[in-house]
C-alpha cells in the first residue's frame, strides 16, 4: 500500500493520478492524505513536471466530462473523495468501462455525484449570500469592500472568478475560514483562511442564519409550503437570534425638518381638500402647506395625518392617479416599508402593495417569519405615476420634484410610527430617504448612520426581481433579497 500525500486541490489530484494511471498503480494500492506533498512521497520528483504537463499519458484519456464532475468533487470536505475519484478514473481508462459515466446507479459514481450537487449548491449558496461591506477608500478613491463567508465546502477558489466579473470595478476581499480571495481590480489571488475575529462582527449571526437558510431554501420558485415543512417558520425567526430590543436612539423632529430642506429646492405648493376615496374631486379648501406637515406631525396622530395626506395636491401626479395611496399599517409598528410609488392595482384599490410586488413581498416576509399585518407598509410617493400603452397603464418612475413634493408624507410617516427598522425598497425611495446618490446594488443592505430608524435597511424593489428573466441570475437575486430583508429580524 502506497501513501500518496497531496495538497487538497484538484489540481495536485490530478498531476498525481496521471502518473499513478500511467504506472498502472491500482486504486486498490494507494491510501490518499490531505497535506503537503513530503519527500517521502512516491511521485514527489514528478510533481513539479507533471503538474505543468496537463497532456494525459498515451492511451489514458479521461473523458472532459469526468475532469469536470472531478473539478467539483475535489471542493469536497469528505476525507475519502480523492480515492473514489481515483477508483472512477481507473475503472474509466484500465478498466475500459467507457459507459461507466451513464451508469447512475453505480455506487462510485452516484457517491461522486452527491459530492459533486453539494459543493454546486455550497458555491450557489456563496454567490447568493456573499455581501460586501465597505471598510475603507484609497487615497486614489477606490473602495475597497470584504464579505465574510463560511463555505462548506473548498469552494472559493473555484467560485472567486464569479465574483471578479460581477464586482470587477471594486476592489474586495472574501474571508473565509478556509481560504481568502482577493480582488485589486486586475487579478485574483489567493491566501489562507483567516479566523472569524478579523471578519466584520456584524456579519457573524448573520452568516450563520444564512447558511443554513440557504441550505434548505430554493429560491428559484419560492416554494413556501415546501420550505416550511422543512423548516417550521418558528425555526427561521429564531435563527438571527437577535431580537429587537434595543432602545432607540433618536434625533428629534427638528432634523427630518431639516432633511426635508435639504435636496431639490421645490416652491412651496398649495394643497387642496378633497374627501378620501373620490377619485380627483374639485378642490374645496387650502389645508396644509407641504412644509408644515412635518412641524405639525408631532401635533397630530397618524391617522389625521393620513386623512391630510389623502388630500394632497402638491405636485400634477394627483392628476391622471385614482386616488391617494397612503401608508397602512399600525402606527407603533417595529419594521416600516418603503416602496416607491403605488402601481396599477394600488391606485385601483387605495392601499399599498397590493399588486405583483405586494405578493411578492407578502411571501417572503412570511417565510421569513414577519407579519405583513405587523408592518407599516408605505411609498415614497402616493400618486401613480404612469403612461398610457395599449389598454394598459405603464408605470413611470415620479421625478425628483415629484419626490420631493411628497417627501414631507413619508418623513412625518416615519415620524409619527416611530419604526426601528426602515426597509427603503428600490432606488427611489433609497435616494428619498438615504442620500440621493444612493447606489443600491452596491450599497444595499444596512445603512450606517442613518438617524431615520434605529436600523435602515436598503434593498432592490420587489418588481426588479419580477422583472428579471427566470434563471439563475434571478434565483440568486431573490435569495439576496431574502438574505437583506432577514436583517430586519435582527439588530446591528
Ligand atoms: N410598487 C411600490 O413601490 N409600491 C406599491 O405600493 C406597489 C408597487
Amino acid at each position: 500500500m502506497k501513501t500518496i500525500r497531496i495538497e487538497p486541490n484538484f489540481d495536485s489530484w490530478r498531476s498525481k493520478a496521471r502518473e499513478l494511471l500511467s504506472e498502472a498503480v491500482r486504486p486498490e494500492a494507494i491510501l490518499w492524505e490531505d497535506g503537503t506533498s513530503t519527500a517521502d512521497s512516491l511521485f514527489d520528483d514528478l510533481d513539479s513536471n507533471a503538474s505543468q504537463n496537463t497532456t494525459p499519458p498515451k492511451g489514458l484519456r479521461i473523458p472532459r466530462e469526468f475532469m469536470n464532475l472531478a473539478e467539483l468533487v475535489a471542493c469536497h470536505r469528505a476525507s475519502d473523495r480523492w480515492g473514489v475519484l481515483y477508483k472512477v478514473a481507473w475503472r474509466l481508462t484500465h478498466g475500459k468501462e467507457r459507459q461507466l459515466l451513464a451508469l447512475h446507479i453505480d455506487s462510485d459514481l452516484k457517491r461522486l455525484e452527491v459530492w459533486a450537487s453539494a459543493v454546486r449548491r455550497d458555491r450557489h449558496k456563496m454567490k447568493a449570500f456573499v455581501r460586501f461591506r465597505k471598510v475603507s477608500t484609497t487615497e486614489s478613491g477606490c473602495e475597497q469592500f470584504v464579505a465574510w463567508f463560511e463555505p462548506e465546502h473548498s469552494i472559493v477558489e473555484l467560485t472567486a472568478p464569479f465574483f471578479a466579473k460581477r464586482f470587477a470595478s471594486m476592489e474586495w476581499s472574501i474571508l473565509t475560514p478556509w481560504r481568502c480571495a482577493h480582488w485589486n481590480g486586475k487579478a485574483l489571488q489567493f491566501s489562507p483562511g483567516v479566523s472569524s475575529r478579523e471578519a466584520p462582527k456584524e456579519d457573524e449571526l448573520e452568516d450563520f442564519w444564512r447558511s443554513y437558510y440557504a441550505h434548505i431554501f430554493n429560491p428559484a420558485r419560492l416554494k413556501l409550503d415546501a420550505m416550511q415543512s422543512e423548516m417550521p417558520k418558528k425555526y427561521w425567526k429564531n435563527l438571527p437570534e437577535a431580537p429587537l430590543i434595543v432602545e432607540l436612539t433618536r434625533k428629534a423632529a427638528k432634523r427630518m425638518s431639516e432633511m426635508v430642506e435639504a435636496p431639490v429646492s421645490a416652491k412651496a405648493h398649495v394643497s387642496e381638500r378633497f374627501p378620501s376615496g373620490v377619485p380627483n374631486p374639485e378642490p374645496q379648501q387650502t389645508v396644509i402647506k407641504p412644509e408644515d406637515v412635518l412641524a405639525r406631525a408631532d401635533a397630530i396622530k397618524l391617522a389625521e395625518l393620513r386623512q391630510l395626506g389623502l388630500q394632497c395636491r402638491d405636485c400634477p401626479l394627483y392628476d391622471r392617479a385614482t386616488q391617494v395611496v397612503f401608508g397602512e399599517g399600525p402606527e407603533d409598528a417595529e419594521i416600516m416599508i418603503v416602496g416607491e410609488q403605488p402601481g396599477d392595482s394600488e391606485d385601483l384599490a387605495g392601499r399599498p402593495f397590493v399588486g405583483p410586488s405586494g405578493d411578492l413581498l407578502d411571501k417572503v416576509l412570511s417565510g421569513i417569519g414577519i407579519d405583513r399585518q405587523a408592518v407599516y407598509v408605505t411609498n415614497t410617493v402616493k400618486h401613480f405615476k404612469w403612461k398610457r400603452e395599449g389598454k394598459r397603464r405603464l408605470h413611470q418612475t415620479p421625478k425628483a420634484d415629484e419626490v420631493h413634493a411628497c417627501r414631507p408624507w413619508v418623513l412625518a410617516e416615519i415620524l409619527k410610527v416611530k419604526p426601528k427598522t426602515l426597509i427603503c425598497l428600490g432606488a427611489t425611495a433609497a435616494k428619498a430617504l438615504v442620500r440621493p446618490d444612493f447606489a443600491i446594488l452596491r450599497e444595499r443592505g444596512r445603512v450606517p448612520d442613518s438617524e431615520l430608524a434605529y436600523q435602515v435597511i436598503v434593498t432592490v424593489h420587489p418588481s426588479y426581481l419580477l422583472r428579471m428573466p427566470r434563471g439563475e441570475e434571478r434565483e440568486l437575486e431573490l435569495a439576496r433579497w431574502i438574505s437583506d430583508l432577514t436583517l430586519a429580524l435582527k439588530a446591528p
